[in-house]
């Protein structure tokens, strides 16, 4: 499973146990008082949250003030129902599922019997980004204290078809699935954007605020790119390929340079149902292979059966079978439809989401870019997230113009680097070196492919993994985050862990295969993850050199095959899928959404200190008969990597979005207690997780995902 969903209680707590005390005092106090917790964590007295005038945005080249040390005791790894923050720090609840988006919305009871998700914070908060706002409400780059947060809401956490959680008793987990349920659950996915403001000790979000919107798999969206107008894209709702509804299983995100929210459709593939005979129905369409490439093999079931609540279209549309006449009578090119990169201006709430199709169509994460140069392409990093897939990178036709950063109609801007340019991918060589290989009809590797049949570049954007597999790219160990350091330009990609993974496969970037002890069970493959690192002389160029940051590993794993990173119970950790640079400080964080681990510790937040591609050295890793070479960066120390978070049970850590000050990190807990069982939905006392309830949050003993914000007591830099 790529990502897991979980609920659970929680509570945040402060690793110095008087603080614990006072924060839920306060947090009890603000309950009573307004029935909204906000999250005051009043005993920290929050300093003045002045901007310092750094950059707020990554891509505009601005040299961050860069941490020399990691200042903050590290946080022991545990299996609390709770956020644990090192000392000196306050994490603060500020926006969980279900709280109302506008002033006449009902407070979110949390029983199952709450409607109206249209107006509310939708369901597994995942990535999202910092707008700031000044005290005009107008955009603006320097803002720490008032912004707008736009963010993902991946998916639900289900079992049996149900996302059990928002309905009364659990709802229904057989076929046919009914109409009010599955309405809740197509407004529940997709993105919200919310302000937020601080009154310079706590935070909180505005519940009346114009800029308040939900983006659901219902709203309209329009086809921008290489694959606008594509025969592919035909369906019962636009025929001319040019408009789709909605955005689905949004994971990572990123902010463009030009100051919008881009985010990832990840694993929506999963929502299609497919007729046990479409193959046949289909004929000889050559979208049965690529059906098959991309998870939906004929009589694939749906995972919520939303195909099955009636006649309407907005149910039938997730039948991607053929059953009309034509491809304009029917939903068989729905899916392809989904899976792209899609951009959003937080600021413009009128403004309909753009599918960027010229970032082709995949599992996608997240999407980092290049530090900007004027004069040069904008460049952007991609990941695709599932075992085996590919990294891609896009490089803009466009060259950038600096006037664009503070330009007012941000989403011509993003026509403009986003439409046309040239998608490359991946190929890792075991000297350390790599290379990038152009994705399009310009290749004749694509062109003249025997493997599958492209005949344009529309067709490359939509059947993008078919292309990656043609040329021959670098089956890596499941691409998650990018991100790009800011003070040299080397981009860290997550490859979260790879159970597939087997010696006869093992490669250079994706070197190691063992095995791994829980609970009593054998785990193999890549069990942990690793972050793999890129060096380019410039963003555009077609080739790299790279190594392996870090290898993710439990402390007392083997130092000479499994713990090449030599971490220590100060940073061990499991699964790394968020990484973000901040800008304020040039820390790399890094969040864990890990499975594999969890007998001993729950999913975490660490803080980093890199070095560079090339600072540790070649390393030979022997299975037997064969030998793999790699490239190892420098062993940790606690000096370099630390753990600064531990989240409530059954949680991932996910998001991550700082004020530009960098005195305000905004984290988001997903599936707290995911792995309760639907049948326990109306006995609390089963639960997995309390969390957020168990800090004092909102009605109802319901696991929630919900957004924290971390601050210092003394008003500092986080993590500095
Ligand atoms: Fe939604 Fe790859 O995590
Ligand atoms: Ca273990
Ligand atoms: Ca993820």
């Amino acid at each position: 499973m790529t990502h897991e969903t979980a609920q659970v209680d929680f509570n945040i707590e402060n690793s110095n146990p008087t603080a614990n005390r006072s924060i839920a005092q306060v947090l009890d106090a603000r309950l009573s008082r307004r029935g909204l917790l906000r999250g005051a964590l009043g005993a920290t007295g929050v300093g003045t949250l002045a901007a310092s005038g750094l950059s707020g945005c990554a891509s505009t080249g601005t040299l961050p003030a860069a941490a020399t040390q990691l200042g903050f005791k590290p946080v022991a790894k545990g299996l609390a129902d709770a956020v644990v923050v090192p000392e000196g720090y306050t994490a603060q609840i500020v926006y969980a599922l279900g709280d109302p988006l506008t002033a006449n919305t009902p407070a979110f009871k949390n029983d199952g019997t709450d409607t109206d998700f249209g107006n509310r914070a939708g369901d597994h908060h995942d990535g999202m980004e910092w707008f700031g706002l000044d005290a005009a409400g107008k955009p603006s780059a320097t803002a720490s204290m008032r912004g707008l947060i736009a963010m993902n809401h991946e998916a639900t956490t289900d079992e049996k078809l149900s996302s059990f959680f928002i309905h009364a008793n659990g709802g229904t987990a057989t076929l046919p699935r009914p109409a009010t349920e599955v309405d809740k659950e197509l407004m529940i996915h997709g993105l919200s954007v919310v302000e937020m403001q601080s009154d310079g000790r706590q935070w909180a979000y505005k519940p009346g605020s114009t800029f308040n919107r939900r983006i659901t798999t219902l709203s309209e969206a329009s086809i921008h790119g290489a694959a606008r107008g594509s025969e592919h894209l035909i369906t019962k709702y636009d025929a001319t390929g040019t408009k789709a509804r909605g955005t689905l299983n949004n994971c990572g995100s990123g902010k463009t340079p030009w100051g919008t929210y881009v985010s990832g459709e990840e694993n929506w593939f999963g929502y299609f149902f497919r007729d046990a005979k479409d193959d046949e129905a289909r004929k000889k369409d050559k979208q049965v292979q690529a059906l098959n490439r991309y998870g939906r093999k004929a009589g694939a079931a749906s995972r919520h059966g939303w195909e099955s609540a009636g006649s309407d279209d907005r149910f039938v549309r997730w039948n991607n079978s053929a059953r009309g006449a034509t491809a304009k009578d029917d939903y068989r090119n729905e899916m392809n439809t989904f899976g792209y990169v899609v951009e959003l201006d937080p600021y413009e709430p009128k403004a309909a989401l753009r599918k960027r199709t010229s970032l082709g169509r995949m599992g996608h994460e997240n999407i980092t870019f290049a530090r900007v140069s004027a004069g040069q392409p904008v460049v952007a990093y991609m990941g695709d997230d599932a075992r085996g897939e590919y990294i891609y990178k896009f490089v803009s036709d466009a060259k950038w113009d600096p006037a664009d950063a503070t330009g007012a109609n941000r989403l011509a801007a993003g026509d403009k680097y986003l439409d046309k340019g040239t998608l490359y991918v991946a190929r890792f060589k075991d000297d350390g070196t790599g290379e990038w290989i152009e994705l399009s009809m310009k290749n004749p590797v694509i062109e003249g492919s025997s493997y599958f049949e492209f005949k344009s570049d529309a067709d490359v954007a939509i059947f993008t993994r078919l292309a990656a597999d043609a040329v021959g790219a670098t089956k890596m160990d499941r691409p998650e985050w990018a991100g790009v350091n800011p003070k040299n330009g080397e981009v860290y990609i997550t490859l979260t862990n790879n159970s597939a993974r087997t010696v006869a496969t093992a490669d250079s970037a994706n070197p190691r295969v063992y095995t791994d002890m829980k609970a009593g069970k054998e785990q193999k493959g890549n069990v942990n993850g690793h972050i793999v690192r890129l060096a380019e002389r410039q963003p555009q160029d077609s080739d790299f050199r790279w190594d392996i940051y870090l290898f993710a590993a439990e402390a007392g794993a083997d130092r000479g095959r499994v713990n090449l990173s030599g971490l220590t119970d100060e940073n061990d950790l499991s699964s790394p899928d968020g990484l973000v640079f901040s800008q304020a400080s040039g820390i790399c964080w890094i969040q864990t959404d890990d499975g594999a681990y969890t007998d001993q510790t729950n999913c975490m937040l660490l803080a980093a200190l890199p070095g560079r591609v090339g600072d540790g050295g070649e390393q030979v890793l022997s299975y037997g008969d064969k030998q793999v070479r790699t490239h190892v960066g420098k062993a940790q120390t606690s000096a370099t990597f630390k753990r600064f978070l531990v989240g409530p049970k059954g949680a991932e850590i996910t998001g991550i979005a700082e004020t530009p000050d960098g005195r305000a990190l905004f984290i988001n807990i997903q599936h707290p207690g995911e792995n309760t069982k639907m049948a326990d939905v109306n006995n609390p006392a089963r639960y997995e997780s309390h969390w957020p309830a168990n800090a004092g949050y909102g009605a109802g003993q319901r696991p929630r995902s919900a957004t924290i914000v971390i601050t210092r007591q003394d008003g500092g830099v986080v993590g500095a």
